[in-house]
């Protein structure tokens, strides 16, 4: 499709599926030079070939390595699995999780299940490909997850939208901190995307069509549209961009 990524090493987590598997595929599509797929499963939600087969059809290098993002000597070993490309130039920390029942009352097993993949697991992921990004004076690109519940509030999801404006600070706060290493952190805020998460959320499910109503471009997103905003940031394409959150949303937030 283009080269954008040339010669660039791509970690990708929660690539199994939904948005993750999308960036994946994407970023094989403009010239990575490999993909790691990470994951803690390696069947896409949705149905289909794995994410590497897809990849390998493209005739681009690709590993999965499993890995529970929650899991701090996880996420090191995936960030080590790059070595034999070279290291990593662009760490998408994408995998993250709905809870079934959120909003003011949610449980705190619950809300402590939900931190340990959206906050904890972005948090380790950055900072493990940012000590190997130092350690080869690499100029690396950081993409974190957030979402449009991470800059605007909704009940009925208390908890997911506390972790995602944590992720839209942490890469303002990352990118200050990693800023005079030439290492960028950015996050991308998909507004509602046709995902199998969006599908199985009780709540977001049933409120996706009044969203969908609601979005100026009048229908959910493409987890491919997201892919196309990752790739550009993980890009030399936008190599002035850091610390922001990239609405990515058909508009939604942008209209009372
Ligand atoms: N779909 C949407 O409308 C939407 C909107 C805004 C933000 N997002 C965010 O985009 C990201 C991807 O969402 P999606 O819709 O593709 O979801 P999805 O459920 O389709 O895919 C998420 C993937 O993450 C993996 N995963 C879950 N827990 C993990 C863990 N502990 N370690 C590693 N991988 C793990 C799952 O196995 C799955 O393959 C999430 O961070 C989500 O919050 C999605």
């Amino acid at each position: 499709m283009s080269d954008l990524l040339s010669g660039k090493v791509v970690v990708v987590t929660g690539a199994a599926s939904g948005i993750g598997r999308a960036i994946a595929i994407g970023a094989a599509q403009h010239g990575a030079k490999a993909v790691i797929v990470s994951d803690v499963v390696e069947a896409p939600r949705e149905g289909g070939p794995n994410t590497t087969s897809e990849i390998e059809a493209l005739g681009v290098a690709t590993r999965f390595v499993r890995t529970n993002v929650s899991k701090r000597d996880e996420v090191d070993a995936l960030v080590a699995a790059t070595e034999e490309f070279g290291g990593v130039d662009v760490m998408v920390c994408n995998a993250g999780i709905t809870l079934r029942s959120d909003g003011a009352g949610v449980a705190e097993d619950d809300y402590r299940r939900l931190m340990s993949v959206n906050l904890d697991g972005v948090l380790f992921c950055a900072q493990a490909a940012a000590r190997q990004m130092q350690a080869l004076s690499k100029p690396g690109s950081i993409v974190l997850m957030a979402s449009m519940g991470g800059i605007a509030g909704a009940g009925m999801t208390v908890a997911y939208s506390t972790s995602k404006g944590g992720v839209v600070l942490m890469a303002k706060a990352m990118a200050d901190a990693l800023g005079p290493s030439g290492i960028r952190v950015n996050s991308v805020c998909p507004g509602t995307i046709d995902t199998a998460l969006l599908r199985n959320t009780p709540g977001v499910a049933e409120a996706s069509e009044g969203f969908r109503q609601r979005t100026p471009l009048r229908r959910l997103g493409k987890p491919s549209e997201i892919a196309d905003a990752v790739v550009w940031l993980g890009s030399d394409m936008s190599s002035y961009v850091t610390g922001i959150p990239l609405l990515v949303d058909g508009g939604l937030l942008s209209v009372l």
